[in-house]
């Protein structure tokens, strides 16, 4: 899909119909690193628990996210998954949420990680705890690879980031324009070829 155009000093790729670059913003390889003690730091933290966290995925920017911390996590970790749509389109979210697919579990008296790949404004997260908190589970946390603060226009809990970043509007790694590059290996800003 994307072929190598400078080295990692440069880290910059460009896509392979060459109508746009990637500047890398954070590689592979810092991704794991930072996932595997975010997965460790989770585990200090609920491992007192006697039945292991759900973590709840928001479909579908989270899905890569969400299954590598779950695998960086030492406890008896269970999957699941929601997914929400913002009405209107392009690279920002609209504020009015829905819920598209609600998760399968009873998450009554359990330790819920809600995880997200990025929280922009914070409407979706600020719509998805609402509905969790009312069903009574023990505790909800939220994690999240990516935290766009200068963008928040709700307030919402972070409990645990990869990194805080600034505005731009970010792909791979989960995250797309228009459905694609999800499944870039890296995090990147879009940008001219
Ligand atoms: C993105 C992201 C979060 C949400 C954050 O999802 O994955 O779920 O936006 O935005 P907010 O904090 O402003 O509400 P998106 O709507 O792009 O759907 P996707 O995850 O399916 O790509």
């Amino acid at each position: 899909m994307t072929e190598r155009h400078a080295g990692p000093a440069e880290s910059v790729e460009v896509l392979k119909d060459g109508q746009a670059g990637v500047r890398v913003l954070f590689t592979a390889e810092q991704i794991q690193a930072r996932v595997r003690e975010m997965g460790l730091q989770i585990a200090r933290d609920l491992g007192h628990s006697t039945v292991g966290p759900v973590y709840i995925g928001v479909l579908k920017g989270a899905c890569m996210f969400q299954c590598d911390l779950a695998r960086a996590t030492p406890l008896d970790v269970e999957l699941d998954f929601l997914s929400v749509s913002s009405y209107g389109s392009g690279t920002t979210s609209s504020g009015t949420v829905r819920l598209v697919s609600d998760v399968r579990c009873e998450i009554k008296g359990r330790h819920v990680v809600v995880c997200e790949g990025v929280v922009d404004s914070g409407s979706t997260l600020s719509f998805i705890l609402d509905m969790l908190r009312s069903r009574g589970p023990a505790s909800v946390k939220v994690a999240t690879l990516l935290d766009k603060v200068p963008c928040r226009r709700v307030q919402v809990p972070v409990d645990y980031f990869g990194w805080k970043i600034g505005a731009e509007f970010v792909i791979g790694y989960g995250m797309d324009v228009a459905e694609r590059y999800r499944n870039l290996p890296y995090v990147g800003v879009m940008q001219e070829a």
